[in-house]
């Protein structure tokens, strides 16, 4: 018979060295603390410093010219203001690069882009942009709606924006962001002489 009962430990280490384990997971733990710590109070000031505030946009005016639907292709003119506010008093932006497209029913119909430029602090500019649908194709469904509301007088637009945007204060410039601002539903009578409603945008950053 085998009776031997060696029952095998796993070597222990010994109390000293477990000490000097858990001394130094302290000292670990302390230092990542602090440094949150010291991370979040420096945001915290900085944000307080900047106080940094939306950035916001509407567009102001639109309107639609040379419409012609024929055989689902859309040859139209689109034409919106976008006016771009911004309400920060520290923070001015660059406008490094802008596209602005048009799309009706998730079909994009037109696209153009905007020249770049330098946003001041507490400014408003007023962005004109004149979009073309060239021979636009679009599904039979999408084109049959379009022509309804065309017969309605008014239409229902989506605008898409997507900026490549810096933030500057003081010397600091930030990095590279992504804007992308949706207005949706932007609503353009096809006659001039019904006013246009200001469509206020979202924003994504
Ligand atoms: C909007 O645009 C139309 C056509 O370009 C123009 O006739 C009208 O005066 C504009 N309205 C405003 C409020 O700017
Ligand atoms: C629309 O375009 C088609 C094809 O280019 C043309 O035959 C037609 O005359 C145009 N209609 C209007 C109202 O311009
Ligand atoms: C759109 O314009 C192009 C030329 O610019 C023309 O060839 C085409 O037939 C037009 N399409 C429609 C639907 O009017
Ligand atoms: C906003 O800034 C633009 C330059 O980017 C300037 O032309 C315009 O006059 C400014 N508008 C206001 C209200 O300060």
């Amino acid at each position: 018979m085998h009776t031997a009962t060696a029952t095998h430990t796993p070597a222990q280490p010994s109390a000293s060295a477990r000490r000097k384990h858990t001394g130094l997971f302290r000292c670990i733990a302390i230092f990542f603390l602090a440094l949150i710590v010291i991370v979040g109070v420096t945001v915290i000031v900085i944000w307080l410093v900047i106080r940094p505030k939306r950035l916001i946009y509407t567009i102001d005016n639109g309107s639609i010219h040379n419409f012609n639907l024929t055989n689902n292709h859309l040859n139209s003119t689109f034409n919106f203001v976008i006016r771009a506010d911004n309400p920060n008093g520290r923070a001015s932006i660059y406008y490094d690069s802008i596209e602005v497209s048009v799309a009706y029913d998730n079909q994009n119909v037109a696209f153009n882009t905007l020249e770049p430029f330098h946003q001041p602090t507490r400014n408003v500019t007023r962005l004109e942009t004149r979009l073309e649908a060239q021979n636009a194709a679009l599904s039979e469904s999408v084109s049959r709606d379009l022509k309804l509301e065309k017969a309605s007088g008014e239409v229902e637009l989506d605008v898409h924006v997507k900026a490549k945007i810096r933030f500057k204060v003081g010397m600091w410039k930030s990095r590279d962001r992504t804007l992308r601002i949706l207005c949706s539903p932007v609503l353009v009578h096809f006659s001039s002489s019904k006013s246009f409603q200001r469509t206020y945008c979202d924003i994504d950053l």
